[in-house]
Formats: structure tokens, C-alpha cells, sequence
């Protein structure tokens, strides 16, 4: 399958074009993204399956595993294909507890871009998204110095394209005062759906939006309404969910993880399933 024949076609951040269906990474690390995978040859074939499929994202962190992601995307795939596009975020680092703390500092951030770049093997980071927030969410305050720090790394020529993650409505405002926003990850989906109004005003402006936990995360979506459309279209839930955020508006780009190749092929058939009016008002119900 070629790029242009991923559902969903291509959307260009920045000056890149990748596939509006990406791939994220973070499932690739072990249990509770700490750790390496208990099967490694299987993760390499994950992203070797992804780029063969026409995959031109990959979203990662160096927050996976620590750096075991990362890492397992340089094994798998350096020399990179010249399409292929890495989206990593800086902001966040690991305890030995597995949770998730703040690390916006400057020395942090300049610290985190350095080991991006080294682990990934690269001599440039196509986009980098500073992740706000915690683990709960987005949280209001200002990202100057956090975001101003990012905005001089990419003078150095460290970083092409800048985004933000976990960010409120006001830190996309602000951040784009600071320097061009090319993408906001946030979590959103079918069932998720605080940032409607955003993903609208980003998509005015040719921001995309790239929604995480697109499948639920952690704890797959569920919900009647979405078993009834998916067993009316013979299809699965996952397949209705990530086919309905194509739907939902032009600069929204996927990034489903999962560990395995053949859940892999299936969310790239998914993806492309056609949604009627009828399919479409019946989901757009459920998270209203
Ligand atoms: N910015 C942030 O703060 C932030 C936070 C979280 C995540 N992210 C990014 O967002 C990406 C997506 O989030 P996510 O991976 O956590 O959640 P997700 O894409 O919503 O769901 C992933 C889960 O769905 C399962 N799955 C995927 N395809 C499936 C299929 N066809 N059938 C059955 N199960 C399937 C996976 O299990 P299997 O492995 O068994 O397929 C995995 O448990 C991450 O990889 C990461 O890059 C960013």
C-alpha cells in the first residue's frame, strides 16, 4: 500500500507531508511503558510493518521505556526513509515508580532534545511537541520559558517544527505567540470530546490535530452505540472509532499504538471504513 493510499490521505506540518494515518510507538515499550518489550522481534516488525504499509508519522517519546522506544525505532528503521517523518515530545521524564513527572525546565528540555536526537540518530528532530500538564490533564499557566526554550533550539536548527501536547486553549494562543505551532496532541476521541471547539479552530487555521488515546488508551472505548454501528457495518469497534475521527474534520491525523502487526493491519483497513450520515449522527451522540 502506498502513501497516497493510506485512508485518509496526506496532511503537511510544516513543510512535511506525512500520511494523516500514523503510527504511535509508545505501546511498543514494556508493561506500564517502563522497560523493554518481552517480545523485541515483534516490535521491530511493528514499525518495519507500519513504514511498509506507507506509514510516513511515527510518534514517539523518549518518556517510552525510558528511551526503549526510541531506540527500538532507530533498530528498526535507521538509515530512515526520507519520507518518513518522527514526531517526538520532550517535557515529561519517568520515576522509578512509572509515573510521569514534569521536566520543562530549560536545562531539562535542551538536556531531552540532545538525548532525542542521539537515541533516534538523527542530526535535526522533524517536529517535537512540548507536553504540558500531568498526568490528569492539561493545567492552566503559562509555557513561555518552557516553550521559548523549544522555540530557541529550533533557531540552533536542532528542530524544524514545534507543537504542543496536554495543552489548554490559551497555551496553543500563547505558544503560537512564541514561535509557529504546526500540530496540538491532545486526548480526544469518539467518546472524549472536550476539545471540539479547538479541533475546529485549529482546522481553520491549517493546524492539525493529532488526537491521543484515539482507541481509548489504556482502557479500550466502549460504549453500545458504537457495537451497534460497528455490528450493522460487519466491522469493529476499533475500526467505526478511528474511521470516525477521519470523519471528524481534515487536520486530524491518527496515531493508534499497538504492539501487534496484525492489529496494525487491521486499524489501516479500518480507518478507511465508510461512514454514512446516519453511521455519523448515531456517533456523534456519544460523546456529546
Ligand atoms: N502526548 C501525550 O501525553 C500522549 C499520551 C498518551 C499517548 N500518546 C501517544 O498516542 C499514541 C496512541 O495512544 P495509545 O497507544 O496509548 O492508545 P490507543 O491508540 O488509544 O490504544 C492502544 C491500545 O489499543 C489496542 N489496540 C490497537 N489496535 C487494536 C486492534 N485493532 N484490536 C484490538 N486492540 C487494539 C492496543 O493493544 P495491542 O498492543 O494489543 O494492539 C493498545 O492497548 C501513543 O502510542 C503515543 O505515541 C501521547
Amino acid at each position: 500500500m502506498s502513501s497516497t493510499s493510506l485512508p485518509g490521505g496526506t496532511w503537511t506540518l510544516g513543510d512535511l507531508t506525512v500520511t494523516r494515518f500514523g503510527y504511535g510507538a509508545m505501546q511498543l515499550a514494556g508493561p506500564g511503558v517502563m522497560g523493554p518489550p518481552a517480545d523485541p522481534d515483534g516490535a521491530l516488525a511493528v514499525l518495519r510493518e507500519a513504514v511498509a504499509l506507507g506509514v510516513t508519522h511515527i510518534d514517539t517519546s523518549d518518556a517510552y521505556g525510558p528511551h526503549v522506544t526510541n531506540e527500538l525505532i532507530r533498530a528498526a528503521l535507521h538509515p530512515y526513509p526520507q519520507a518518513l517523518h518522527i514526531v517526538t515530545k520532550v517535557g515529561a521524564t519517568r520515576d522509578p515508580q512509572g509515573g510521569w513527572p514534569p521536566a520543562r525546565q530549560p536545562a531539562q528540555l535542551r538536556r531531552a532534545v540532545h538525548e532525542n536526537l542521539t537515541n533516534l540518530g538523527l542530526d535535526v528532530l522533524d517536529l517535537v511537541n512540548l507536553r504540558l500538564g500531568d498526568a490528569q490533564g492539561p493545567r492552566p499557566g503559562s509555557l513561555a520559558e518552557a516553550f521559548g526554550t523549544l522555540a530557541d533550539l529550533r533557531q540552533e536548527g536542532l528542530i524544524r517544527h514545534l507543537g504542543v501536547s496536554n495543552a489548554t486553549a490559551e497555551q496553543v494562543v500563547e505558544a503560537q505567540q512564541i514561535a509557529p505551532v504546526v500540530c496540538v496532541q491532545n486526548l480526544y476521541n469518539l467518546a472524549y470530546r472536550q476539545d471540539d471547539a479547538l479541533i475546529d479552530a485549529l482546522a481553520e487555521q491549517g493546524v492539525a490535530y493529532v488526537p491521543f488515546f484515539p482507541l481509548g488508551g489504556f482502557s479500550p472505548l466502549q460504549s453500545a452505540a458504537l457495537s451497534a454501528v460497528a455490528a450493522r457495518l460487519d466491522a469493529t469497534p476499533m475500526s467505526v472509532a478511528l474511521a470516525w475521527l477521519l470523519h471528524r474534520s481534515p487536520n486530524i491525523l491518527l496515531i493508534p499504538g499497538t504492539s501487534s502487526v496484525a492489529h496494525l493491519r487491521e486499524n489501516v483497513v479500518g480507518a478507511g471504513l465508510a461512514l454514512s450520515d446516519e453511521d455519523l449522527a448515531e456517533l456523534d451522540k456519544i460523546g456529546r
